[in-house]
């Protein structure tokens, strides 16, 4: 684009809109088109991919959905949950429902956010080239906007709206989700320095991906969208990040919101709020220049002891896109650390980077390995969504690759993340693509109560026979560790859908576009090769019974003896286990009752 192109598009888009208006409107294409091999440059597929990704979170909106500048996309979704706020005198209508169900999430919200602008920042041609910037500008707005309404003050953050119990007991349309809809704020009485932290950070990368021709190069071909820029939205985005960002570090004690707020926000319990603390700082100096920030990121590096640590990247642990940043910084932005009276050292961060990903590819990284068909595994966090922590890695993999220590790692790394994408996108036992709506043999029964047109909470999967509406573009939770998976709209573990989930495949396949003129896996999966697998699944959302073959008096006898025993390894592992319980509870309320 010419200087004068991109003037005359600046100021066509500042006599318009607030935001951008698509210049091609797109709407996902039927299942079937998934067969058909892209003839075009860039390619079809992957641009359909982008597309779908983010119509998913058009999906997902709550409030008034005529709102924007291509207002409401999905024909079967419906204004809801207009009284949001009420109870405390706010509006806090809008922004996005968490997964399946009608709860609004915060700190979900704000990975999803984190995820989606750090991509774009450094991958955001890709969005040009498939005509999504408009989109994305949507999609990201969508979301700010409505954490905007949830910080009203300095401390004060909404981490949830809808009550956990209440939306439990539902199944059903967006015409009756049940009342009453609380707020849980979180503010200097009641702290939360996670969830204040996560929201900083996610608001302060906003404010970097939003500033007009900013210069963040880690690479020579890094760049954002041509035309998100804009100063006015990146300083909102950034004030609130300034703000949130001194509640969390100066407020005492330092404690997760659950600790604070208790088993009402169970849903999304984080273990802990170090790392959200080191990442905000981190974010905030890339946002505003300010080596203080930067200076306090290191700091909290070393004191919280950061190093070294083998743990996923998911909206619980932000540990291995701390190293990825710190990585990116020393060759984007060296002047912070000296700024800060520190070494740029990059040959450090590319040691600690390379250090968490090469345990991944010896296969010697704590809880993780390949399943048989290649999936990238974690025991505990792949298990009620199999599909997320390894898209994260690859998405982490993608961007740092360029800044490997040498061309083989490059090489090593780009390979890995193409091999997890490559799975998701059908090169798997099951021959599935698990986003919905892509392929013919995609999930044709996403665990989503809006989408599934049921309203019968005791036959979750059989009610409707077919799913009511086809939540294009939305990746489901995943297999299970032995690759196989069953399309079953009660197994929340495999099928249900979520914000998190959706947030790598937007960069990733704005990566595609840049990079990889061949169609994605599934053009070549054939259609109907994917069927339910026999037996059962015995997940989280299904488990099986234990069932042996003694007679009922041995039975009885036995278990007098064992529930005693029993009960109290239960309440040994139920506190152990705090963290993965809430999140079954988050996700495994709706028992199948099949
Ligand atoms: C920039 O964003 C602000 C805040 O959303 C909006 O009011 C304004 O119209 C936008 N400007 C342009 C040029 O799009
Ligand atoms: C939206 O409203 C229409 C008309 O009442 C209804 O048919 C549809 O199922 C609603 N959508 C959802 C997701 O409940
Ligand atoms: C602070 O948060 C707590 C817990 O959510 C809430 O009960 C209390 O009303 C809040 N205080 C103010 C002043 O908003
Ligand atoms: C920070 O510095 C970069 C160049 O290194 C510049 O592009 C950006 O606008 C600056 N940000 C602020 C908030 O001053
Ligand atoms: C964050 O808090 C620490 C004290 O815990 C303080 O030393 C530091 O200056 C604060 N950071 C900023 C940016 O104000
Ligand atoms: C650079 O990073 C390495 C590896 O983390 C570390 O051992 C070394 O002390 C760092 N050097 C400086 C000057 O900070
Ligand atoms: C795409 O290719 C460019 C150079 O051709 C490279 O710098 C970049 O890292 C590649 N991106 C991905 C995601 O592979």
């Amino acid at each position: 684009m010419t200087p004068l192109q991109s003037l005359l598009l600046l100021s066509c888009a500042g006599s318009t809109l607030a935001q951008l208006t698509p210049s091609a409107t797109y709407s996902p294409p039927s299942a079937s088109a998934g067969l058909t091999s892209s003839t075009s440059t860039p390619n079809a597929q992957w641009s359909n991919i982008l597309g779908n990704s983010l119509y998913f979170y058009d999906a997902q909106r709550s409030g008034k959905l005529d709102q924007g500048a291509y207002g409401n996309r999905v024909e079967w979704r419906n204004d809801s949950a207009l009284e949001d706020g009420s109870d405390w005198n706010l509006d806090l209508t809008g922004g996005w429902y968490d997964a399946g169900d009608y709860i609004k999430a915060t700190f979900p919200l704000t990975f999803t956010l984190f995820a989606i602008s750090w991509g774009a920042l450094t991958h955001g041609h890709g969005y040009d080239l498939a005509q999504q910037t408009a989109y994305l500008d949507g999609t990201l707005r969508w979301g700010y906007d409505w954490l905007i309404k949830a910080h009203p003050s300095d401390n004060t953050l909404f981490v949830q709206v809808g009550s956990g119990d209440v939306d439990n007991a539902y199944w059903g349309g967006d015409q009756d989700i049940p009342t009453p809809r609380p707020g849980y704020p979180v503010n200097s009485s009641f702290p939360g320095t996670d969830a204040w932290s996560s929201a900083a950070a996610a608001f302060a990368i906003g404010s970097v991906l939003y500033t007009p021709s900013v210069s963040y190069n880690p690479t020579s071909s890094s760049a954002p969208p041509e035309s998100i820029g804009n100063s006015t939205y990146a300083a909102t985005l950034l004030s609130h990040a300034r703000t949130l960002y001194a509640a969390a570090n100066n407020t005492t004690p330092r404690q997760t919101y659950y600790e604070s707020l208790g088993e009402s926000v169970a849903a999304y319990a984080s273990s802990n709020w170090n790392d959200d603390l080191t990442l905000a700082a981190l974010t905030l100096a890339l946002a505003t220049n300010e080596s203080s920030y930067y200076a306090d990121a290191y700091n909290y590096y070393v004191q919280y002891k950061i190093s070294g640590l083998q743990e996923v990247w998911n909206w619980d642990s932000a540990i291995p896109a701390i190293y990825v940043m710190f990585a990116e910084i020393a060759t984007a932005r060296p002047e912070l650390a000296t700024g800060a009276g520190l070494s740029t050292n990059l040959t450090g961060w590319q040691a600690e980077t390379e250090n968490y990903f090469d345990k991944i590819l010896d296969g010697n990284f704590k809880r993780g390995y390949l399943t048989k068909g290649g999936l990238l595994y974690f025991d505990g966090d792949s298990d009620e969504a199999s599909l997320n922590p390894a898209m994260a890695i690859a998405m982490l993999m993608f961007k740092y690759a360029p800044l490997a220590s040498s061309s083989s790692k490059t090489e090593s790394y780009t390979n890995f993340a193409q091999s997890q994408l490559n799975y998701l996108l059908g090169n798997n036992p099951m021959n599935v693509p698990y986003i919905v709506g892509q392929h013919p043999n995609s999930p044709q029964n996403p665990h989503s109560a809006p989408a599934s047109g049921g309203t019968d909470i005791k036959a979750i999967r059989t009610s409707p026979p077919t799913e009511a509406y086809v939540l294009y573009g939305a990746v489901v939770g995943g297999p299970l560790s032995d690759d196989r998976f069953w399309d079953w709209r009660d197994d929340w573990a495999q099928t249900e859908v979520a914000l998190d989930y959706n947030a790598m495949l937007p960069t990733l396949a704005s990566m595609q576009l840049l990079n990889n003129t061949a169609d994605p896996h599934y053009v070549s999966v054939q259609a109907g090769t994917y069927s339910i697998p026999s037996g059962q699944p015995c997940d989280a959302a299904l488990p099986c019974e234990g069932g042996g073959g003694l007679s009922g008096g041995a039975k009885a006898g036995i278990a007098i003896g064992v529930i005693l025993g029993v009960l109290l390894i239960v309440a040994a592992i139920c506190y152990w286990k705090r963290k993965s319980l809430a999140r079954t509870w988050r996700k495994g309320y709706r028992r199948p009752t099949v």
